[in-house]
């Protein structure tokens, strides 16, 4: 199948940058939000990245501005729907939310066209069985940032069928990504299972007070080459996103070690959700620099 115009849905720091990736590929890109100042705030997100790539070589201003060029903006899902060959939900990790967006997406997209979830919580068969085309439904999964990181993972459910497989992971590689198959659904995928795993770990040695979370990340970095340390990636990704993720993988599967951390919950509460709240584990200067909180170890 011939993909020639994407459809994005939801504008924060994923679809965003999601979106980028497509019109960068060449391909006609609407991004959908509910909110027009979402949008906005988008585009200059995406404009200031772009410019700075420019500055830097590593794209030409020509090749930046036709990009931007080919992304629009809109807040009205049916019409841009109506012309979608593939589209990407990016939208809150709510499944009420999800299905709505799927329900009115199975409604107006043309017939081919292709839907699938950037979700890491629900798998996509949770969208598909509110559709009349579960057979071209699955998960497109980008990590974060998107424009950096070039592992997306694509999960197929128990009725996707091989051609959609297909078709979306060519796709994926179109974009200049390195696609996973996992041919079940399991909660969390691979990759952020196994942060996971690290994550946990992280918080645990933080709250029993062993090392304060500066220590930790510093150990992540120095001692085992990650690019970043798991408090600093929390505050990347989003404390409400690690956080919403953990609480529906909870009620997904019952198991109440999946909770989110008493600790996460802490931040999450008090709205503090990372670098784009500028507080997280970290303080954050208005252009991104991080300053480390005094507090240093776990309240006990
Ligand atoms: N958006 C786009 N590009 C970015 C970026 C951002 N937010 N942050 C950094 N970059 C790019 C820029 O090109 C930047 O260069 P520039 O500042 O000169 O323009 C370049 O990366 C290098 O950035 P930095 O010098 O600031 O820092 P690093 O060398 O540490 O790179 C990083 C930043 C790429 C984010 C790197 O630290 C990294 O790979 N971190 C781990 C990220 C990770 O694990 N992501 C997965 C999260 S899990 C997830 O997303 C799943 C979801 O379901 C929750």
């Amino acid at each position: 199948m011939q993909i020639q115009n994407i459809l994005i849905i939801g504008s924060g720091a994923m679809g965003a940058q999601i979106g980028m990736v497509c019109a960068l590929a060449g391909y006609r890109t609407t991004l959908q939000d509910v909110s027009g100042e979402a949008l906005e705030q988008a585009l200059k997100q995406l404009e200031a990245r772009m410019s700075r790539d420019v500055e830097k070589g590593r794209r030409t201003r020509a090749e930046a501005d036709d990009a931007l060029g080919r992304l629009s903006f809109t807040t009205l899902l049916p019409d841009a729907a109506a012309w979608a060959d593939l589209v990407i939900e990016a939208a809150t990790e709510k499944l009420h939310i999800k299905q709505e967006v799927f329900r009115t997406l199975d409604a107006h997209a043309p017939a081919h066209a292709i839907l699938t979830t950037n979700s890491s919580t629900y798998g996509s068969s949770k969208v598909a069985e509110v559709t009349g085309r579960a057979e071209k439904v699955c998960n497109l999964h980008f990590f974060n940032p998107a424009l950096v990181m070039a592992c997306v993972e694509v999960v197929r459910h128990e009725q996707t069928s091989d051609e959609t497989v297909q078709t979306v992971m060519d796709l994926a590689r179109s974009l200049g990504k390195e696609p996973v198959l996992l041919n079940r659904e399991i909660p969390g995928f691979v990759a952020n299972r196994l942060m996971g795993a690290i994550r946990d770990e992280a918080l645990r040695l933080y709250a029993d007070g062993i090392a304060s979370y500066e220590d930790i990340d510093t150990a992540a970095r120095t001692a085992l080459g990650h690019p970043m340390g798991p408090f600093e990636l929390m505050d990347l990704v989003g404390l409400d996103v690690s956080y919403l993720i953990r609480q529906a993988t909870y009620e997904e599967t019952g198991d109440e070690n999946e909770l989110p951390h008493p600790e996460l919950a802490r931040l999450y509460r008090a709205g503090n959700y990372g670098k784009k709240t500028g507080e997280g584990w970290y303080r954050y200067t208005a252009d991104g620099a991080k300053t480390p909180k005094t507090l240093k170890t776990a309240a006990r």
